[in-house]
């Protein structure tokens, strides 16, 4: 594979935790716990690939709706993910970042959480992004609400605000581009991940769950993805034409 046929940003949800425990008799959070593991694998190798930004869908604003067992074992795997891994991501020279509302999470997943993402503000090797209490759809609304604060506020004139103004006010906005986004568990939907951002990624759904997700399995969605013509709107003979020069 080469440079160029390599994704800049990678997303993935990260689905089939529970169907995995199920499978084997065990509660959901045993799971969560083997899920954790996937993270580690595909974090290393997505740095080592030279991806230069991986999200993470770790928890959806709709998951707080999941019995209080399971919201509340999530959480302390969070932190606890944010603790074990802290000298790895900073050896690494990776920038720990975080999507979503934030300041509904509990205080000891927040202190971590702020405090690694302020410590590897100045790495540079890869941007690891943790969705979290995140929704696309909230995502947008909030962007809206922010744009629309800065018409009412003479800031922003009502008329320049076109779609690419708008993806300005989006927490994704400093990341590259999304090109790939990554489905495990053999579901076909989006689930509300990023849904501004898919506009022209790649999508590709892994019949694995996602405790089962390791670097080998990345390997093959990366092949995919580079065996794929993205054409973002325009004919197979532009871009042809535009690859030439
Ligand atoms: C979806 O599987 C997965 C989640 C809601 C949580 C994802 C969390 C982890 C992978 C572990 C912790 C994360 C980090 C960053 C350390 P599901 O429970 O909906 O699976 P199911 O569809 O089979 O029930």
């Amino acid at each position: 594979m080469t440079a160029s046929s390599l994704p800049r940003h990678v997303g993935i949800i990260m689905d089939g935790n529970g169907r995995w425990a199920q499978l084997r008799n065990r509660p959901r959070l045993e799971g969560h716990r083997a899920g954790a593991d996937s993270v580690r694998d595909i974090t290393r190798a997505a740095r080592q690939l030279g991806i230069e930004a991986l999200t993470l869908y770790a928890f959806s604003s709709q998951n707080w709706a999941r019995p209080a067992e399971e919201v509340a074992g999530l959480m302390h795997l969070l932190r606890e993910f944010l603790i074990d891994e802290r000298a790895e991501i900073m050896d690494n020279g990776i920038r720990l970042e975080a999507l979503g509302d934030i300041e509904k999470l509990p205080p000891f997943v927040r202190e971590p959480l702020d405090e690694l993402r302020a410590a590897s503000r100045g790495n540079s090797s890869m941007v690891l992004t943790l969705a979290l209490s995140y929704g696309g759809r909230e995502s947008i609304a909030k962007a809206a609400c922010a744009a629309a604060r800065d018409i009412a506020a003479g800031i922003l004139r009502f008329e320049d605000l076109s779609a690419e103004r708008l993806g300005g006010y989006l927490p994704t906005a400093t990341l590259p581009q999304l090109d790939l986004l990554i489905r495990t568990s053999g579901e076909q939907r989006v689930s509300n991940f990023m849904l501004w951002e898919i506009a022209y990624a790649e999508l590709v759904f892994v019949d694995v769950l996602w405790p089962e997700f390791r670097r080998e399995h990345l390997y093959r969605c990366l092949e995919q993805y580079a065996a794929r013509e993205r054409r973002f709107g325009m004919t197979s003979a532009q871009i042809a034409e535009s690859s030439d020069v």
